[in-house]
């Protein structure tokens, strides 16, 4: 408006004034906002990227009903009643993610003794886990009352020693025997749990339910941690019980919530279309 009552010059004068602003600093912001804008974009985009990228299980059937396979960077919990397979689970995904991927391993043992593992392993499916030992692919620690305290120090050690991009848990069930009350044996599961999300890894925790349960582990917090869950059960048809497995939880997937028949063959677990 001031401009009508500038002289032609004046106008000019004025003109130039407003595009020397424009270009001068005080316009700059703009810029910058624009250059503090990108870098979220691009979180965004890789955001997207990461989850477009599945860890395949290593179980024939299973990745379909979860998005293509787990998450990068997550903690699934294996949870079942006794003798329900989720050693066979564990032991599949981490032999699969060494020989079809190239992805080594390191399981944690708080039940078995490491050479029985590799014994069982070898015996039902040819699975040379000895071999695997040798050749420094994959890693098995025992847990006992003695070395728990350790755990979350042994854990990233074995995982760093090796590249580890698996690991297993097997089972945080029976961490309530090595602490003395339940909120110690949260605690140190937590610690684990948060070493194990910071690194470039998928994890599988088992957890045992006992017959009468309905839960999905006994301490009734690890389910509400964890990035998935995948639940094994025996389900009675006619005079028989069938194996049968759940995705009873999977963040960020529009997973299955079917249950689905699967079966233990001498090549491992593969789970049934229905
Ligand atoms: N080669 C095989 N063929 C068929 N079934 C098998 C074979 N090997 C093991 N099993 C079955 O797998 C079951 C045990 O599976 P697994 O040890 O994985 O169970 P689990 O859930 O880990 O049990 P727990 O809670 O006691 O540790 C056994 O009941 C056995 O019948
Ligand atoms: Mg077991």
């Amino acid at each position: 408006m001031r401009l009508n009552f500038l002289s032609k010059e004046n106008k000019k004068k004025e003109v130039e004034e407003v595009v020397k602003l424009v270009n001068s600093k005080k316009v700059k912001p703009k810029k910058i906002e624009k250059k503090q804008k990108k870098p979220i974009k691009q979180n965004v985009k890789n955001r997207r990227v990461e989850l477009s990228r599945r860890i395949k299980s290593g179980i024939p059937g299973l990745d379909e009903l979860m998005g293509g396979g787990f998450l990068p960077h997550s903690v699934v919990l294996v949870t079942g009643k006794t003798g329900s397979s989720k050693t066979i689970v564990s032991a599949q995904f981490l032999y699969k993610g060494i020989i079809d991927h190239g992805e080594n391993g390191v399981y944690i043992t708080t039940e078995q003794r490491a050479d029985d593992i590799a014994d069982d392993m070898l015996t039902s499916f040819g699975w040379d886990f000895h071999k695997l030992m040798d050749e420094k692919k994959l890693s098995i620690i025992e847990i006992d009352p003695g070395n728990v305290r350790q755990l979350p120090y042994l854990v990233k050690q074995k995982i760093e020693e090796i590249n580890a991009k698996r690991v297993v848990i097997d089972s945080t069930s029976m961490f309530s025997l090595f602490f003395d009350d339940v909120f110690e044996t949260r605690r140190k599961l937590f610690s684990v749990y948060k070493i194990l999300k910071d690194m470039d890894i998928v994890t599988l925790f088992t957890a045992e339910i006992l017959e009468e349960s309905k839960g999905l582990s006994r301490f009734g917090v690890i389910e509400f941690m964890v990035d998935g869950i995948i639940s094994l059960q025996f389900i009675g048809i006619a005079a028989k019980f069938k194996r049968a497995l759940m995705v009873r939880k999977m963040r960020r997937t529009d997973h299955s919530n079917k249950i689905y028949p699967f079966e233990i063959t001498n090549k491992g677990i593969i789970v049934r279309k229905i």
